[in-house]
């Protein structure tokens, strides 16, 4: 969907005309105060604000937002006075900054012109919670509903300055990378499916000048790729294996990406119960995340060389379907034992897994829906990161500054054994529900090529939001993990 134009502007912010005018508040100990950046405004205006807002019944607490008549003293119809929450430090984190911004956007849908002091506090993290919180997605709605605030003007003090261009401009990239995310996780299943999803990455892709390779069903038989087939078997829509490379100028470093692009899970002949089966449109979340991912890669032109490797199938109960019980001779040539077809994400991603690991990369990230289990473990907004044990803290912490906040989780090599097949070289589920989320990495490590430092990251809750909208997160799908892979890319080109 489209996101709003946003402007730097150093006018000072009570000299700005606009319709709205947003300013931060604090949770201080005696009610709230204004956050640095509103000063002037709260000069300006005529009374005084942090009392007045306190009357309002304000405290400055996190993603609160109050309106009131902006007054004579400023050239702004309206204010809102947006919560960042209580202060610790000197000042508020980015994340503070991103939810303030993603609430006050959401609290502006309708409005034509804004203009936000939040800037002054954090440029990206401003520009970043703008363009998610003012995200919807009405394609499928026949009304067409309040429109996203149209123009957000950023009063900083330096708006000439390089510094904040490139904040304002990598801000929007990844906010803009975010938003295909969540437009391909909510555009419903029987409009994405993987011919469909293939189609729309290879438009996306070249449209952002990356390299594209899609193999369809016979290229993947004739590749032997035996869990992609197998689990896409039951489906009348013939799976898919999308390769997007970006090679990127004095590119030292080779990372590989894979997702996990189911695009409706029913669980197969092991089959799912009804209640909440519609959530399994999102299971296609981590492919999702990967293909935006690429094209900001491309976008910002990262120094690297980057290939990512996006297996997209159905999971349909059937009579071609597969069934608890068949051996899928993978792609490489390992044997897996079904033993539930519900379990269909770790074959899809040992397939890609595996060909990616064939271009020999220096690191390799790989994100998906994976398991219920993860949601126990971490509840709906922290995804879990495992794999090798110095990538995988390298990339909790660096996911933890962007906000989406991955917490690292092990891999414990008892409960590998778990995994031993009667019949095949493994099998794709354990015989208990224990640690569920950990015997899923366990599996999928047994296909990392020996050496590769790899991180793999849960999403299964973070990434679609079944609740109500917070911060700079919409209902539906959220685009985790696309800042934490973009965090953890820039930091290998900066630092190898
Ligand atoms: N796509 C699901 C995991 C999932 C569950 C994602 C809830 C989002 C929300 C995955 O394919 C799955 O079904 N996993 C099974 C594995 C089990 C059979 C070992 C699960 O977690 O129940
Ligand atoms: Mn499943
Ligand atoms: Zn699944």
């Amino acid at each position: 969907m489209s996101t709003p134009k946003l402007a730097l502007t150093d006018t000072k912010a009570a000299k700005l005309t606009a319709d709205v005018l947003v300013i931060g508040t604090i949770a201080g100990a005696d009610g709230p105060e204004i956050a640095p950046g509103g000063e002037e405004v709260a000069a300006s205006f005529d009374g005084d604000l942090a009392k007045v807002l306190a009357t309002l019944g304000a405290s400055g607490k996190a993603e609160e937002v109050v309106k009131l008549p902006a007054g004579s003293g400023l050239r702004a119809d309206v204010l809102l006075a947006v919560g960042l929450g209580k202060v610790t430090g000197d000042s508020p984190t980015g994340e503070q900054v991103r939810r303030a911004a993603g609430a006050a956007a959401r609290a502006l849908s309708g409005v034509a012109h804004a203009a936000t002091t939040l800037g002054a506090l954090d440029l990206g993290a401003a520009v970043q919670g703008t363009v998610l919180g003012a995200y919807s997605f009405r394609k499928y709605k026949s009304e067409p509903g309040d429109d996203p605030v149209n123009q957000v003007d950023l009063v900083v003090p330096d708006a000439k300055d390089d510094a904040a261009k490139h904040a304002l401009k990598g801000g929007t990239a990844i906010g803009e990378s975010v938003t295909i995310a969540r437009d391909l996780i909510n555009t419903p299943p029987n409009d994405l499916y993987p011919g469909s999803f293939a189609d729309r990455a290879s438009e996306l892709a070249r449209s952002a000048g990356l390299e594209v390779e899609v193999l369809d069903e016979a290229a993947l038989r004739k590749g032997g790729y035996g869990g992609i087939l197998g689990v896409g078997a039951g489906s009348s829509r013939p799976p898919r294996l999308v390769r997007l490379r970006h090679k990127g100028p004095k590119a030292a470093k080779k990372v590989a990406l894979v997702g996990k692009g189911v695009t409706f899970d029913t669980g197969g002949i092991s089959l799912k119960p009804a209640a909440s089966m519609d959530e399994m449109t999102s299971d296609m979340s981590g492919a999702a995340a990967v293909i935006a991912t690429m094209v900001l890669v491309s976008k910002l032109n990262y120094p690297l060389d980057v290939t990512a490797t996006v297996p997209m199938v159905e999971n349909m109960p059937s009579g071609t379907a597969y069934r608890p019980g068949d051996v899928l001779s993978m792609y490489g040539g390992k044997t897996v034992e079904v033993l539930n077809t519900d379990a269909e994400g770790r074959l899809i991603l040992a397939d890609a897994i595996v060909r990616a690991g064939e271009d020999e990369p220096d690191y390799l990230i790989e994100t998906s829906t994976l398991t219920g289990a993860q949601v126990v473990a971490l509840g709906k907004r922290t995804p879990a990161v495992m794999g090798d044990e110095d990538f995988r803290d390298r990339v909790a912490k660096l996911s933890q500054a962007t906000g989406e906040g991955a917490w690292p989780m092990p891999l414990p090599e008892e409960l590998r054994g778990d995994l031993d097949s009667k019949l095949a070289d493994l099998a794709n589920v354990a015989g208990h529900r224990w640690g569920g989320m950990l015997t899923a990495g366990l599996f999928l490590k047994e296909f990392v090529r020996d050496g590769l430092p790899w991180a793999h990251i849960d999403v299964a809750g973070p990434a679609y939001n079944t609740n109500s909208p917070h911060g700079y997160t919409a209902k539906g799908g959220t685009g985790v993990p696309v800042r934490t892979i973009a965090a953890v890319l820039a930091d290998i080109a900066e630092n190898g």
